[in-house]
């Protein structure tokens, strides 16, 4: 679970590095709060990585994917204008934060430590969610965007507790 939280951070990183990439040219008035969910997601790495690193656990064999196709989903939902940020932003938290719920109610029974760990980073994913649907248009030309950037985040995850 740990595993698949640090390579999942990664992806975050990567997603805002591209996004901020490109709204530095086009939309500067979302630099900020992009810069602010980018430190947030590098303090996740570390949290994951520390435990990693405590616990003698390997990381992620894919986690060359989860930087490279986070920098991809993050340059492409870019491109497609500011709104598509937001769309993108709340389809992986609303994503995340089931998945969370999920490992915590695990967690608080087996593992204190790492359920601290998972606890800590909930209260800033759901800010990220909160942004996300409150900035983003629910036009309905941006649906797919969601259900497209959501299922990817699924088959991610799946993908990294085989990986
Ligand atoms: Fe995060
Ligand atoms: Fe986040």
């Amino acid at each position: 679970m740990i595993r698949v939280d640090h390579a999942g951070e990664l992806g975050a990183i990567n997603i805002y590095k591209a996004q901020l990439l490109v709204s530095t040219y086009l939309y500067k008035d979302v630099v900020p709060e992009l810069k602010e969910m980018l430190s947030h997601e590098k303090e996740h790495f570390e949290t994951f990585d520390n435990l990693l690193k405590i616990r003698s656990i390997r990381s992620c064999y894919a986690l060359w994917f989860w930087a490279v196709g986070g920098f991809v989903l993050g340059l492409f939902t870019a491109l497609m204008g500011r709104n598509a940020i937001w769309v993108c932003t709340n389809a992986i938290e609303t994503t995340v934060l089931h998945h969370l719920s999920w490992q915590l109610s695990f967690l608080g029974n087996h593992d204190a430590e790492a359920h601290d760990a998972v606890c800590s980073i909930k209260a800033d994913e759901e800010a990220h969610q909160n942004m996300g649907a409150s900035r983003g248009k629910n036009a309905f030309i941006y649906k797919p965007i969601f259900i497209v950037v959501s299922g990817a985040t699924k088959i991610a995850i799946w993908l990294s507790t085989k990986l």
